[in-house]
C-alpha cells in the first residue's frame, strides 16, 4: 500500500508562507474553475460524483450539508472551518496547517462560493499558535493577490476546550458565549452562527476539495471505498514504532497502517489493542485489523473511525490504567452544562482512580457499567455520550484486565 498525498499533496514540498510556490504547484486554479461553475453543479458534483464525506469524525456527507445551506433563502450564511482539532491522539489537522495553509483556504473560498457565504471563519485549536500565524499570513497573501473576492476569512484562536470543536460549541464560542452545545433541532444549515444558515466542515475536508475540483470528482470518487472515497489521514501515536501522520486510501487496512507506516508495535511488543477515533471511541483487536480503514466497514466491526487516530496499546498494558487516563480527560473537559456528564465523568473517574490503585471492587466495576450505559442514553451532547464508549468497549473486550485490579479480598 503506498501513500497517496491529495490532502497532503504540498507538505514538505513548498514552503507554506509562500502564495507564490502554492500557485506554481497548481494552487487556485480549482477556484478559478469552480467560480466559471453554476453553484448548484459544483454541489451536485461535490455531493453526487466525488461523495465526499466528512473528515471530522461524523462522516456525513459534505455536498449535502452544502445543498441545505445553499438552497436556504436567507442572504447572511456562514461557513466555518473547524480547526479546533482537540480530539486526543489526533495532530493531522495540524500538519495540514502548518505545511499548507493555502489548500485549507482554497477549500474554503470554493465552499464560500458553493453555499453563498460572504463571511467565514477558521476556528483554530489556541495552542497551535503555528498554525494560527500561517493561516493569518496566509489570508492576508490571498486577499492581496485577489483570490478572496468580497470573502471575508477571519482566523479565530479557539477558546480551549475540547467541546469547543463540537459544531454547535463553535458558533456559541465564535458568538463569545460559553463553549457550550446547542440543542438541535434547528440544525445549523437552517439557524447556526447569529441564526443564520451555518456549515461547519473539518480542515481536511476542505483540504481535499481543491483537488477534487481541479481533477475531477470522477478521479476522486475512483480512489479507495465505493462509499467513503478518497484518502484519510491517520494519526499514529502510542506504543508503536513510527508516531507519523500519514494520508492512504481509504481502502487501506489497519494492519497496513500500523505495520507499514507506522512500523508495528514498540520494542517488538505483541499488540493488545488499537484504541480508532480517539479518546471518544471504543478498542480494536489484532484480529481485526484486517478491517479497511473506511467509515463503513470500520462501523461493521462495531467501531468507530473518528478522527482516524490510531492509539496503540502493547500486551504489557491494563486497560483499567489507560480508562483512568481517557476518564481524567473527560472529567476536566466535560462543560458542565447537564448534569448527567457534569457529575457522571467524576464518578467514572473516582472509580477508575480507586480501581487503578487496586483498591476497588467488583461492585465498583458495576457501577461504572451502568454509569457508563446511564451517560450515553442521558447526555445532553455527543462529548457526554461518548465520555464512556471506551469504558464499554474495554468491559466487553478485556474484562480480565478489570478483573486483575479487583482488590484481592473483594
Ligand atoms: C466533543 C466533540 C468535539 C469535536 N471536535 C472536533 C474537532 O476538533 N474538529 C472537527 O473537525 N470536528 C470535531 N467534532 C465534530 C464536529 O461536531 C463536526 O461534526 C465536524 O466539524 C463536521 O465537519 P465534517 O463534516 O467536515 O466532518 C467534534 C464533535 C464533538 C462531539
Amino acid at each position: 500500500m503506498e501513500e497517496v498525498r491529495i490532502a497532503l499533496r504540498n507538505v514538505g514540498r513548498i514552503k507554506p508562507d509562500s502564495i507564490e510556490e502554492y500557485i506554481a504547484a497548481g494552487g487556485y486554479e480549482a477556484l478559478e474553475k469552480a467560480r466559471t461553475m453554476d453553484q448548484g453543479e459544483l454541489i451536485q458534483t461535490i455531493e453526487e460524483t466525488s461523495r465526499l464525506r466528512g473528515r471530522g469524525g461524523a462522516a456525513f456527507s459534505t455536498g449535502k450539508k452544502w445543498s441545505s445551506a445553499f438552497a436556504s433563502k436567507e442572504k447572511t450564511k456562514y461557513l466555518v472551518c473547524n480547526a479546533d482539532e482537540g480530539e486526543p491522539g489526533t495532530y493531522k489537522d495540524r500538519v495540514i496547517m502548518e505545511g499548507d495553509p493555502h489548500t485549507v483556504i482554497e477549500g474554503l473560498l470554493i465552499g464560500a462560493y458553493a453555499v453563498g457565504a460572504k463571511e467565514c471563519f477558521i476556528y483554530v485549536r489556541g495552542e497551535y499558535e503555528k498554525s494560527i500565524k500561517l493561516l493569518r499570513k496566509a489570508v492576508k497573501q490571498a486577499e492581496e493577490k485577489g483570490f478572496c473576492g468580497g470573502t471575508k476569512i477571519r482566523v479565530v484562536s479557539g477558546a480551549g476546550a475540547y467541546v469547543c470543536g463540537e459544531g454547535t460549541a463553535i458558533v456559541n464560542s465564535l458568538e463569545g458565549l460559553r463553549g457550550e452545545p446547542r440543542l438541535k433541532p434547528p440544525s445549523m444549515a437552517v439557524k447556526g452562527l447569529h441564526q443564520k444558515p451555518t456549515v461547519v466542515n473539518n480542515v481536511e475536508t476542505f483540504a481535499v476539495i481543491p483537488e477534487i475540483v481541479r481533477k475531477g470528482a470522477d478521479w476522486f470518487g475512483g480512489i479507495g471505498a465505493e462509499k467513503f472515497p478518497g484518502t484519510k489521514l491517520m494519526c499514529l501515536s502510542g506504543d508503536v514504532e513510527n508516531k507519523v501522520c500519514v494520508e492512504v486510501p481509504t481502502n487501506a487496512t489497519l494492519r497496513e497502517v500500523l505495520e507499514q507506516f507506522g512500523g508495528g508495535v514498540a520494542g517488538g511488543k505483541k499488540l493488545k489493542a488499537v484504541q480508532l477515533g480517539g479518546s471518544s471511541c471504543g478498542f480494536v483487536t489484532p484480529e481485526q485489523l484486517d478491517t479497511p480503514i473506511d467509515f463503513d466497514s470500520i462501523r461493521s466491526i462495531g467501531a468507530a473511525l473518528g478522527s482516524g487516530a490510531m492509539y496503540v496499546i502493547d500486551e504489557s498494558r491494563n486497560m483499567v490504567d489507560i480508562l483512568w487516563e481517557i476518564a481524567r480527560f473527560f472529567r476536566h473537559e466535560s462543560c458542565g452544562k447537564c448534569t448527567p456528564c457534569r457529575e457522571g465523568t467524576m464518578r467514572v473517574e473516582e472509580l477508575l482512580e480507586k480501581l487503578a490503585a487496586g483498591e476497588g471492587s467488583r461492585q465498583d466495576v458495576e457501577l461504572i457499567r451502568k454509569l457508563s450505559g446511564y451517560m450515553q442514553k442521558n447526555c445532553f451532547c455527543p462529548l457526554g455520550q461518548s465520555a464512556t464508549t471506551a469504558l464499554i468497549s474495554a468491559l466487553k473486550l478485556f474484562p480480565e484486565d478489570f478483573d486483575a485490579k479487583i482488590r484481592k479480598e473483594a
